[in-house]
């Protein structure tokens, strides 16, 4: 797929990114910067020791996303564009602090569309497949229903929160015009990802000799989307007036079981060590359910832009392992108890 640039309309070439400083947000900060773009970074964490940016390219501002008038304040009279990425994201948050989890999502983006919206800026906010829940009819277009289960299980609070946020995008757009494309990423992988999701935490554990774990057999399935195919559809989406008032999914349609990618994940590392079973009910009990099957329809983004996942699930995870191999500050941080919890996602 050719990429588009960016339309800088009226304004300049600045972007505020809100959570730039983790997984899917530090990659989608190099492809801005490697396209000259001027980036904020709103993100109370660190940013990766790695980033690999022109020095002066990225201004990092330390705070939270629900500060609503910093928010105003970092958009400036040249910012073209806003990509809203700041969330708790992984199993292992949304089981263990599920209010902060509802209230980023929630209030993080009200602050960031009124702050768009006074602007007169474009909006691409990231979104979740979680949102469709359990539902068993896959695959899922943007249109399929939500299937959840009760509230009194704390595993929906983040399937909740993240369509919560597109309701009120969508609300927004209607009723004050905000420039502003939701997308639902399905299941991202590769460099930095935090070690807490099937594919990090099997690479992370391997290369530091641990064996992989495998949740309730791994027949559960997934369609692993390499870092810089979501980059890339972002970037798309980001360029196209069309998609405006739009909801996109943006995943893979290679659909992998959970035990085929932990095979895939060792058989790129070298390793024959044999995955320890872990049974879910068990080790959560009844607040943890699994999702059997998650697939995207990506017809509608195919369409309208021509994009597809196009890194095979072989050449992903070999990238992702070169990387980590080169760096330590990775396989030396520890997965946590928290974020175990969290890897069969
Ligand atoms: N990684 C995936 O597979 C995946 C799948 C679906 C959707 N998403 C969505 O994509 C976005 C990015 O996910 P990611 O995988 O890069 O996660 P991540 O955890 O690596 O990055 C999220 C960033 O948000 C920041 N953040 C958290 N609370 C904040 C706050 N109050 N104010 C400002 N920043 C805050 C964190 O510090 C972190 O750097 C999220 O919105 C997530 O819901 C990710």
């Amino acid at each position: 797929m050719t990429q588009t640039p960016i339309p800088l309309g009226r304004r300049g070439r600045h972007v505020l990114v809100t959570g730039g400083h983790g997984f899917i947000g530090s990659h989608l900060v190099e492809a801005l910067a490697a396209a000259g773009w001027r980036i904020t970074v709103l993100d109370p964490a660190d940013p990766p020791p790695d980033l690999a940016v022109p020095a002066g390219a990225v201004r990092h501002v330390r705070a939270d996303v629900r500060d609503a008038g910093l928010v105003r304040r970092e958009i400036t009279a040249d910012t073209s564009l806003i990509v809203h990425l700041s969330s708790l994201v992984g199993v292992d948050q949304y089981l263990y602090d599920p209010l902060d989890v509802i209230d980023i999502a929630v209030m993080g983006t009200r602050a960031v569309l009124d702050a768009t919206r006074d602007a007169g800026a474009r909006l691409v906010l990231a979104s979740t497949s979680e949102v469709y829940g359990r539902n068993p009819n896959v695959p899922w277009a943007e249109d399929s229903d939500r299937v959840l289960g009760p509230t009194t299980a704390d595993r929906w609070s983040y399937s909740t929160s993240k369509a919560t946020a597109e309701h009120m995008t969508f609300a927004h757009a209607r009723r004050y015009g905000t420039r502003v494309t939701a997308l639902r990423y399905f299941n991202v992988y590769g460099p930095r990802q935090r070690p807490a999701y099937v594919v990090s935490n099997t690479v992370h554990r391997l290369l530091r000799g641990d064996a992989p774990l495998l949740y309730d057999g791994g027949e559960q399935t997934r369609c692993f989307t390499y870092v810089r195919d979501t980059i890339a559809a972002t970037l798309a989406v980001a360029a196209s007036p069309e998609t405006e008032g739009m909801v996109l999914n943006v995943g893979s349609e290679r659909e992998t079981t959970v035990a085929e990618i932990v095979r895939a994940v060792a058989a790129a590392v070298g390793s024959t060590v044999e995955p320890v079973r872990v049974n879910t009910g068990a080790a959560f009990g009844a607040v943890y359910e699994d999702i059997p099957r998650r697939v995207p329809d990506t017809s509608r983004i195919a369409g309208l832009l021509g994009w597809r996942a196009t890194t095979t699930v072989e050449q992903g995870l070999a990238e992702t392992v070169a990387w980590a191999r080169a760096n330590d500050w990775w396989t030396g941080q520890s997965a946590g108890e928290r974020n175990e919890r969290g890897a069969a996602r």
